[in-house]
């Protein structure tokens, strides 16, 4: 398990290498300004009082919304919270709470699910100065969303259960069709999950179509134990031995496998594979607005993006100064299929409703 890598496409990896200069977050306070002796003939405008605390709406690893967030509340005297919540179930929160918000920003999972939460006008637009260091594939051009880490889909299998059962570990979206791999392969629900969701518009690119790739998910169905909640929770089932495969993000895969999951190994389908690019993004009527935009370029900043894999979450930073883990990429090949976020995101609600209609229902 130690050679494992997670491979990225060459036309995903070279923004990494840019030698962008990195913009500093600005200053967190400004100074209040001094009381005027006289009474002014009209109201001057006055400095905004310092922020004082920020809820977060956290999509990614809860140890890695922990460690962001008492980082950001270390470096600005911001009292931070975040609560967990998959893609879908943010989705759902947001769109429950638009008329008083508990969260003023959105931080990770992927970038379909803002595009999604636009298009229902849950999200505001924030171009942070700090955005200019990311590249332009991996930000919505208004603001809408703003990329902080990238990752590919993969499969994680365990190679003890793989063995039992005689199987190889899986190369190809077809090779989980295996009728060997009944009630072996976990993964979770795109309604809940923007994992699984990433997963589901794989199979429509690769395949064509949304026909296409309900065909596919009806026969993958067949071989399906449990769908779960969490994009990542299959892995951790995979690692106990509970089925033979689950369909995550391969840094989660070895994430896992670094914590002691060790029979966990990644692989890749051969026809291609999706990819997240997390974003983050202003919850429109934020209760917070200041604290979480100085949230959103904080995280846009190489330091606060070399804190992923302190806590073995090893996405790819988007910044292209911030250093990447060993343990996290490896320069060279993952096929990737053409993932359009934007069509993925406008598609989200009716897909994640077929889903539903026609294969399970979400988990409570
Ligand atoms: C995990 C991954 C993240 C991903 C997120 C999506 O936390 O590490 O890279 O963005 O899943 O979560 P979800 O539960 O919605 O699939």
């Amino acid at each position: 398990m130690k050679s494992l890598k997670i491979l990225i496409a060459p036309f995903v990896v070279p923004a990494l290498l840019m030698l962008a200069a990195c913009a500093p977050a600005p200053a967190p306070t400004a100074a209040p300004v001094a009381q005027p002796t006289a009474a002014p003939a009209a109201a001057e405008p006055t400095a905004a009082p310092k922020p004082e605390k920020l809820t977060v709406l956290c999509t990614p690893q809860e140890d890695w919304c922990q460690a962001m967030t008492k980082a950001f509340e270390e470096q600005t005297g911001i009292k931070t919270s975040y609560v967990r919540l998959s893609s879908g179930e943010s989705l759902a929160k947001l769109r429950a709470t638009k008329d008083n918000p508990e969260f003023s920003v959105w931080w990770g999972g992927p970038a379909d699910g803002f595009v999604a939460a636009a298009a229902e006008d849950l999200l505001e637009p924030y171009v942070s100065p700090n955005a200019a260091d990311i590249p332009a594939a991996q930000k919505d051009p208004n603001g809408i969303w703003t990329g902080v880490y990238v990752g590919a889909l993969g499969f994680c299998s365990n190679k003890d259960v793989l063995a039992q059962l005689g199987v190889e570990k899986p190369n190809s979206w077809d090779d989980l069709l295996d009728p060997k791999l009944k009630g072996q392969v976990a993964i979770a629900h795109p309604a809940s999950s923007g994992t699984a969701y990433t997963a589901v518009w794989t199979q429509v690119t690769r395949l064509g179509g949304i026909d296409q790739a309900f065909e596919y998910l009806k026969q993958l169905h067949q071989n399906v134990l449990q769908y779960t909640k969490s994009g990542s929770a299959p892995g951790q089932m995979a690692g106990r031995g509970e089925v033979a495969v689950a369909v995550i993000f391969s840094h989660d895969c070895v994430k896992f496998a670094d914590e002691g999951m060790t029979a966990l190994e990644v692989s890749f389908p051969e026809e291609g594979t999706g990819y997240e690019i997390g974003g983050v993004a202003l919850i429109k009527n934020a209760p917070e607005p200041e604290a979480a935009k100085m949230w959103i370029d904080w995280v846009l900043t190489a330091q606060a993006q070399e804190i992923g894999p302190t806590v073995k979450s090893y996405q790819l930073p988007t910044n292209p100064n911030a250093k990447v883990s060993e343990r996290s990429v490896k320069l060279s090949e993952v096929k990737l299929v053409d993932y359009n976020f934007d069509e993925a995101g406008k598609n989200r609600k009716a897909i994640t409703q077929r889903f539903e209609d026609e294969i399970t229902v979400a988990p409570q």
